[in-house]
């Protein structure tokens, strides 16, 4: 398939070479000094675009690949205030949009898992919850998108919290009995580790993820804009992966 890739950075590079060696062709490029060729004339022919880039650069970009009639893949995190108003443009319009905050297989599993336990540990109030995220010292956004996307699973079904905190440096944040502390450190080359901890007097749970490569995530990229090609909509990773 043909596909363009907005964003060519750290996932920008990955994508295009995992997806080349799974046959798939990247005849536009788009990064931060050629923004402007984001149009109709140089998207011509493209299956999707794949948008990894800023968070203060992805709404505008997915827009722009709305208008153009481009199913559009985002992986792009930081960008949550943005996200309904984006998603109602892409109804409204008849656009395709797949947004995940991890499209890691690995990380979808967790999810499914987080959502899961958090069912049972609704019952055992004397457990408290919190999340921990270690990424790269380059990453812009904190806390991570997949550490807000396992607080939001949490928060759906724990009747003990109802809003996350972040725990800003080494300060404990003094998060309030109802909120669920995310701490969000920042550390080397790290692709990206997520835990989900509840701490008891007695004992403690913990589920995590350590992400080993960059592939993780592209994997999903390239499997989700093969999956909306043609499609309309709005999607995320429980439609491709239906568990
Ligand atoms: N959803 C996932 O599975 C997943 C996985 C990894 C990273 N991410 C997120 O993806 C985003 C990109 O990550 P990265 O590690 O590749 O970052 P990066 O900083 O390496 O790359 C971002 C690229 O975007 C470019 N850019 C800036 N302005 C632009 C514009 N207007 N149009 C197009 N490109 C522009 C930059 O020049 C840069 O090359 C981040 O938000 C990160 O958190 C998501």
């Amino acid at each position: 398939m043909n596909f363009a890739l907005i964003g060519y950075g750290k996932m920008g590079k990955t994508i295009e070479a995992l997806g080349k060696m799974q046959g798939h062709c990247f005849p536009v490029i788009i990064d931060e000094h050629n923004h402007d060729q984001l149009n109709s004339a140089t998207l011509k022919g493209i299956d999707a675009a794949i948008e990894f880039s800023t968070p203060t650069t992805a709404p505008g970009n997915i827009r722009a690949c709305i208008n153009i009639g481009v199913p559009v893949v985002t992986g792009t995190t930081g960008w949550n205030e943005d996200l309904s108003e984006i998603e109602a443009y892409c109804k409204e319009k008849e656009g395709s949009l797949f947004y995940s905050s991890n499209f890691s297989v690995g990380v979808n599993i967790l999810f499914a898992l987080n959502r899961k336990l958090a069912e049972i540990m609704d019952q055992f109030p004397e457990y408290k919850v919190s999340i921990n995220e270690v990424h790269h010292v380059h990453k812009k956004d904190a806390p991570s998108g997949t550490a807000i996307s396992l607080a939001q699973q949490i928060l759906e079904v724990n009747r003990q919290i109802s809003s996350w905190h972040l725990k800003e440096g080494n300060d404990p944040g003094k998060a309030a009995a109802t909120q669920l502390p995310i701490e969000a450190i920042r550390k080397g080359e790290i692709k990206g580790q997520h835990s989900i901890i509840y701490e008891s007097p007695l004992d403690s749970i913990t589920l995590s993820h350590d992400a080993h490569t960059r592939d993780a995530f592209a994997a999903g990229a390239l499997l989700a804009a093969a999956f909306i090609k043609n499609k309309i909509g709005v999607f995320g990773m429980q439609d491709l992966l239906k568990f």
